[in-house]
C-alpha cells in the first residue's frame, strides 16, 4: 500500500473478528516504532519506548475498566501497552511526543497489514480519572520509572463495524503563511 494511501484511509477500528494474530506480526508492528523521531542524540539510550504485548484475555477484560464506551477493549485479540522508560534519558521530558510519533507509526503498519487498530487512551492529562489511571498501571504492573502512555487494541477488523463518516477541516482553513 503506498503511504499516501494508508494515511488517508486508516481509521480507528474497535470491533475485530475471532481471529489471533500471530508474534510475527505484533512484531513488524513494533519493529516500525523503532524507526520513529525520538528527542535527542542518535544513542540508543534516547529511545525510550517499551512494549507489553497483551494477549491474556483475564487481563485485557481489566484494561476495559468499567467504562461503556471502553468495553471494545476485551474484544481485541492484542492490546499493544506503549510504555516510556523515563531512566533513559533523564534529561528528556517530552516522553509523550516520541511515543506518540512511534504509534502513529504502529497505527499505519497495522493498516497496511490489513489489521485494524484504536488508541486508547490512559487518561494521562485527566486529573478526573487519576485514580483509573493508577489502577491501569498496577494492572499492568509498571514499576515507577515507566510512564504508561497508551494503549492500542489490534484485530483483524469486523467488516459489520458502522465506521462513522469523518469530517475534515478545510486545508485552506489551516494554513498561515509566514505569519498568524
Ligand atoms: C490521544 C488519543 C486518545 C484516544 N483515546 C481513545 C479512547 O480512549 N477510546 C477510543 O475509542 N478512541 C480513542 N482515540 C481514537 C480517536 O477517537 C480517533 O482517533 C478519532 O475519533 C479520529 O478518528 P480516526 O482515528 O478514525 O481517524 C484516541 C485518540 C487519541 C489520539
Amino acid at each position: 500500500m503506498k503511504l499516501s494511501e494508508a494515511i488517508k484511509r486508516r481509521r480507528s477500528i474497535r470491533k475485530y473478528l475471532d481471529k489471533g494474530i500471530s508474534d510475527e506480526i505484533i512484531r513488524k508492528i513494533i519493529d516500525s516504532a523503532r524507526y520513529a523521531p525520538f528527542g535527542g542524540p542518535l544513542k540508543k539510550s534516547c529511545q525510550l519506548w517499551e512494549f507489553i504485548v497483551v494477549r491474556d484475555k483475564e487481563t485485557k477484560e481489566k484494561l476495559a475498566l468499567d467504562y461503556e464506551d471502553r468495553q471494545f477493549v476485551k474484544g481485541a485479540p492484542v492490546i499493544i501497552v506503549v510504555c516510556a522508560d523515563k531512566t533513559k534519558d533523564p534529561e528528556y521530558k517530552d516522553w509523550e511526543i516520541t511515543t506518540s510519533l512511534a504509534i502513529e507509526n504502529m497505527l499505519l503498519t497495522a493498516h497496511d497489514l490489513g489489521l485494524g487498530a484504536c488508541y486508547v487512551t490512559t487518561f494521562i492529562h485527566h486529573k478526573k480519572h487519576k485514580e483509573d489511571r493508577e489502577k491501569l498501571i498496577k494492572i499492568l504492573n509498571l514499576p515507577k520509572n515507566i510512564e504508561l502512555i497508551a494503549l492500542i487494541t489490534i484485530g483483524y477488523s469486523d467488516p459489520t463495524e458502522e465506521i462513522e463518516e469523518k469530517e475534515l477541516r478545510d486545508i485552506d482553513e489551516m494554513i498561515h503563511h509566514n505569519k498568524w
